[in-house]
């Protein structure tokens, strides 16, 4: 398996194998970093590679931790929290920035509050691009954050029962955990009230994977015994308009978890959160052992450094690890630096070609607001026609 010079737009991209080599050379570099203990840790020699972090949208973890990432593996870091201070507020194209950066990092990563920013990005670049979250649309390295922390505290996904709590609708996290856990054999319960509930498209797709359907409730009593897991999200308050904000902030005041709810918990469930948490985990829990957010947040680092070392072609077998970085003049011409063109991992939906009529009609794509993009369209699963960029269904005219 090579991951060198591949892009990481969606979890889609990567095989049930990929995922758990990553989760391998995760492993090996949370030891190599003393994750578990810092006086373990080995330092990196200097490493000759350059990420550039392109953020249009507010974060602490997943930039912070990326740059993190870069820095232990040895290399450096270039790049903007905030659009206002890069040329994108003058009026450049997201496509003009990708290509544009391609030439001062080798890997770059982007957030943008838009659906299929990151894609449009990876079009445009020469170099590998990771999606750190498009709008409600996708978030694949939080899930690979996520699916490293139940490795280490469950040691498996088989036969789990995952309890997904919150803002099932706009969150991005959940969007890509759920069929990814339902791949990987875990068994998913959707909890959160119904005007937040998980899209169709989503339940099709860990339906597309799991022994039984998805089961959704609007109350966590009716599942809590049953959990493994429970994963807490937050209400996505900037996805909502200013009239149905204050609505959604009193309907997620019924989400809350608190002490009297672990204390009806299973003993050996694990309370995630992708953070930041408002007001859904009460800080009273944080030192209840199945609290792990915080764990699971820190063990983002050595996640990042495993994706990132792949892409760049710095990996190429999962056992090699953090001590089997090749010297610069061993590393395989293949894939570093540069890129491969097309990606391939398992479960991506197929292109096909533009029908005559046919929009994406979601105002949150970026197909609406980047000029210069051209059209492309998917077929999901049970045959519908979705947006190549948001993956949102489209209608197709009637003949
Ligand atoms: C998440 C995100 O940005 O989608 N945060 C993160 O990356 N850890 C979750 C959130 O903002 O609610």
């Amino acid at each position: 398996m090579s991951l060198a010079g591949r892009d990481l737009i969606n979890m889609s991209d990567l095989s049930a194998q990929e995922i758990d080599a990553l989760m391998e050379s995760a492993a090996a570099m949370a030891e190599a970093i003393g994750l578990d203990d810092p006086e373990t840790r080995q330092s990196a020699e200097r490493l000759d590679r350059i990420m550039a972090t392109a953020f249009f949208e507010p974060s602490t973890r997943t930039r912070l931790s990326f740059e993190s990432a870069m820095l232990r593996l040895g290399g450096g870091v270039l790049g903007f929290a905030d659009p206002a201070g890069s040329s994108v507020s003058k009026g450049e194209s997201l496509a003009d920035t990708a290509r544009t950066l391609s030439g001062y990092a080798d890997v770059l990563v982007i957030r943008h509050p838009k659906m299929g920013a990151a894609k449009v990005a990876a079009d445009a670049a020469t170099i590998p691009v990771i999606n750190a979250g498009d709008g409600a649309h996708s978030h694949p390295t939080q899930t690979l954050t996520d699916l490293f922390c139940i490795m280490r505290t469950k040691g498996h996904f088989d036969g789990l029962t995952v309890g997904l709590m919150g803002d099932l609708r706009y969150g991005r996290t959940v969007h890509s955990l759920g069929p990814a856990l339902s791949r990987l054999g875990s068994r998913i319960i959707c909890i959160s009230p119904e005007t937040l509930s998980m899209p169709q498209r989503h339940l099709s797709q860990i339906e597309d994977t799991a022994a039984e359907p998805p089961v959704s409730v609007n109350a966590i009593d009716e599942v809590l015994d049953e959990l493994d897991v429970l994963y807490a999200t937050r209400v996505q308050i900037e996805r909502f308009s200013e009239e149905q904000q204050a609505n959604a902030r009193e309907i997620a005041a019924d989400f809350v978890i608190n002490a009297a709810l672990m204390d009806r918990a299973p003993e050996d469930m694990i309370l995630m959160h992708p953070l930041p948490r408002v007001d859904e985990i009460d800080p009273e829990i944080d030192d209840d052992p199945r609290a792990v957010y915080f764990e699971q947040a820190h063990g983002g680092v050595a996640v990042r450094m495993a994706l990132v070392a792949h892409l760049l072609g710095l990996i190429e077998q999962p056992r090699d690890g953090f001590r089997g970085f090749a010297t610069p003049q061993e590393r395989p011409e293949e894939g570093a630096p540069g890129r491969a063109r097309t990606n391939a991992g398992a479960g991506e939906a197929k292109e096909v070609p533009a029908p005559a009529d046919v929009d994406c009609r979601n105002v949150h794509c970026i197909s609406n607001e980047e000029r210069f993009v051209s059209s492309f369209f998917k077929r999901l699963s049970g045959g519908r026609l979705a947006c190549g960029y948001c993956e949102e269904p489209v209608e197709e005219a009637q003949t």
